[in-house]
């Protein structure tokens, strides 16, 4: 049985007293839930902040991005020491934002994605297709690719804690969630190509996370898929309330 992780992206929302706030509303409503994993991504300003509302809870904190070097002369970046040093536990690697506006590439995930591995982080590795290559019916193919890719000398036992979100880019803030079914299609093909490169019980441990409009309303179907192991929540996270109702669809 995979344990389902259930986490929040925040993107570039909130400040450290918005963050105090939201924990303040958010952990009373889900004490004592320990059926999921919780992880919630902030803006690196708002991690101590974080992490210091979550101490003593079974909630964590995770940044939403990381460099691959522990420390350098890398302007506005942030190393898996400094997110260590917090107490960060996870990190999202390879957001379609991120690919789309900021220029990171299949190489740089992977350097990302290595680095976080490296230092004993929880990674959430995202991939995804965008509408065109939906509708020229090229998904499988670029899902198989961006792993391939991400994935690159990795080996199973260096991979340990990967987590893995399906993340449709048409599906991302736009209110179009994927059906449960092309979802779980979709982290079929996943599984599979990881079970390529990391081998059938890496594959069968993996955890695979649904994210893209993932809304109270529709946690519960989506969830019910054997394949979904958890959701990656952007818009939905921000608020206490609807992020709890998602936690215990
Ligand atoms: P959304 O974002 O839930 O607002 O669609 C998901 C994400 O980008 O991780």
């Amino acid at each position: 049985m995979r344990k389902k992780l259930i986490a929040a992206n925040w993107k570039m929302y909130k400040t450290p007293d918005q963050t105090r706030e939201f924990f303040r509303e958010f952990l009373p409503a889900v004490s004592g839930h320990d059926r999921d994993e919780i992880v919630v991504c902030t803006p690196d300003i708002d991690l101590a902040a974080g992490i210091e509302a979550v101490k003593g809870t079974q909630v964590a904190v995770g940044a939403q991005n990381v460099h691959w070097k522990t420390e350098g002369a890398f302007t506005g970046e942030t190393s898996t020491t400094m997110l260590l040093a917090l107490g960060v536990t996870h990190v999202i690697i390879g957001h379609s934002e991120r690919r789309q506006y900021f220029c990171e590439t299949d190489d740089t995930v992977n350097m990302r994605l290595k680095a976080a591995l490296e230092a004993g982080l929880t990674p959430i590795c995202c991939v995804g297709e965008v509408l065109e290559e939906r509708e020229a019916g090229s998904t499988d193919d670029v899902l198989r690719r961006q792993c391939v890719r991400a994935f690159h000398a990795i080996s199973a036992k260096k991979a340990g804690n990967l987590v893995v979100a399906y993340e449709p880019v048409w599906a991302i803030g736009t209110g179009k969630t994927a059906t449960p079914e092309i979802a779980a299609e979709a982290h079929m093909v996943i599984r599979r190509e990881a079970a390529e490169i990391f081998g059938e019980d890496f594959a069968a441990k993996l955890r695979i996370l649904y994210g893209g409009s993932v809304k109270p309303e529709n946690a519960s179907v989506l969830m019910a898929q054997e394949e979904i192991d958890g959701a990656l929540v952007g818009g939905a996270s921000l608020d206490a309330k609807s992020f709890a109702a998602i936690v215990k669809y």
